[in-house]
């Protein structure tokens, strides 16, 4: 039985081009500097994203990690929001790793924070008795919202709102290409406002590896030592690198325009679900009302979502279909729509979604057989 992996956009499978592209690779010595093809790579982000230099970083969490040692002190602190990646799943790398604290504010069902708190929030450089405030960090898109897409007025503004402050704004952007592609902008002006950016390659652009995090040479510098020291120099990286070149090309051979595709298809099945008896909306800051699933807030590429019964005996019923989904915080459902999903695959999903919640008696069961051949 083939399988409809909607767990995460994390499963998806390099192109042919980018293996193509990987066993041609042109490699050297990263640590020396003198890998091209990551090189190539690290240019071509920074050029994308508007700033003046890029860092090739094996993962998200490593982005985030050098992000924080390059901007932050021993002792100082994050003001982010209380269910942001950085904060609930890097493994407290901010306090073990950086040795900082992060003040957690509760984002709002649309992913951004509220900026009088985020004002609020920043302590007293002249008292001794408070961390200074060193790093204010969003993420865009915002996962636990159902991925909603940040816009640029709101990042110019917390921006503000830090800077004011003598503070700069990191923003996770594990899924940047995802809020680019909802709101139709250049990358540049998207990440514009902020002094620092790490986009994922391994997400939805399909990429087998690797983050890349984006910012002025100064901060680029310091971030390059923080990866030394995390263990994150690399050798022959170009072979990793790669895909990334495939991932970053304008157009459609390149894997930003399609993330469209994604965006149509995750509407498509919280559509379809929204219609079923047994599923409903997501808890946690997903959607601020209790009932029906609003497919609206499918803006990318998630769709959260409760079921009305026991999800895990549902989870487990989908996957005897073919079908998986995954258990996500707040006794919600995530489906991720990705590369490798087409819309006949998420009909198959949404079939699959009725007859487990009548399996998992969740709905009632229909006296009539449901007709063979439509599923
Ligand atoms: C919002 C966000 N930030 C950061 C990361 C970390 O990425 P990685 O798994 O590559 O460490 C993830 C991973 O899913 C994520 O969703």
């Amino acid at each position: 039985m083939s399988l409809i992996d909607l767990r995460s956009d994390t499963v998806t499978m390099p192109t042919p081009e980018m293996r193509r592209a990987m066993a041609d690779a042109e490699v050297g010595d990263d640590v020396f500097g003198e890998d091209p093809t990551v090189r190539a790579l690290e240019e071509r982000a920074a050029e994308l994203l508007g700033k003046e230099a890029g860092l090739f970083v094996a993962s998200g969490s490593m982005g985030n990690l050098v992000s924080q040692l390059a901007h932050l002190a021993r002792g100082q602190e994050t003001i982010a929001g209380a269910d942001s990646h950085m904060v609930v799943h890097e493994a407290a790398g901010h306090a073990v790793i950086v040795g900082t604290s992060v003040r957690q504010l509760r984002e709002r069902p649309d992913g951004t924070l509220d900026l009088r708190d985020v004002a609020e929030a920043f302590r007293d450089p002249d008292d001794p008795h408070n961390p200074v405030t060193g790093l204010v960090e969003i993420e865009n898109t915002h996962s636990d919202s159902m991925a909603q897409p940040l816009s640029a007025d709101y990042t110019a503004a917390i921006a503000a709102v830090a800077h004011e402050r003598g503070v700069p704004l990191h923003v996770d952007g594990a899924r940047f290409f995802n809020a680019v592609v909802a709101f139709g902008i250049a990358p540049a002006a998207l990440a514009g406002p902020a002094d620092s950016v790490t986009f994922c390659l391994s997400k939805g652009l399909s990429c087998p590896v690797g983050s890349v995090v984006v910012g002025s040479r100064e901060f680029i510098w310091r971030a390059h030592r923080a990866r030394k020291l995390v263990g994150g120099g690399m050798r022959q990286a170009g072979v990793i690198a790669a895909p990334g070149l495939v991932a970053l090309r304008d157009g459609p051979s390149g894997m930003i325009e399609r993330l469209a595709e994604d965006h149509a298809n995750a509407r498509r099945l919280a559509e379809g679900l929204a219609d079923l008896d047994g599923i409903e909306s997501p808890g946690g800051i997903a959607q601020p009302t209790e009932g029906r699933l609003d497919p609206e807030r499918a803006r990318t590429n998630f769709v959260l979502f409760k079921v009305r019964g026991d999800r895990m005996a549902f989870l487990a019923r989908l996957r005897e279909r073919g079908i998986l989904m995954i258990d996500y915080p707040h006794g919600q459902i995530r489906a991720v729509t990705h590369h490798g999903i087409d819309e006949a695959d998420v009909d198959a999903a949404m079939r699959a979604a009725r007859d487990a919640l009548r399996e998992s008696g969740i709905a009632p069961r229909r006296r009539t057989p449901v007709p063979a051949g439509g599923d």
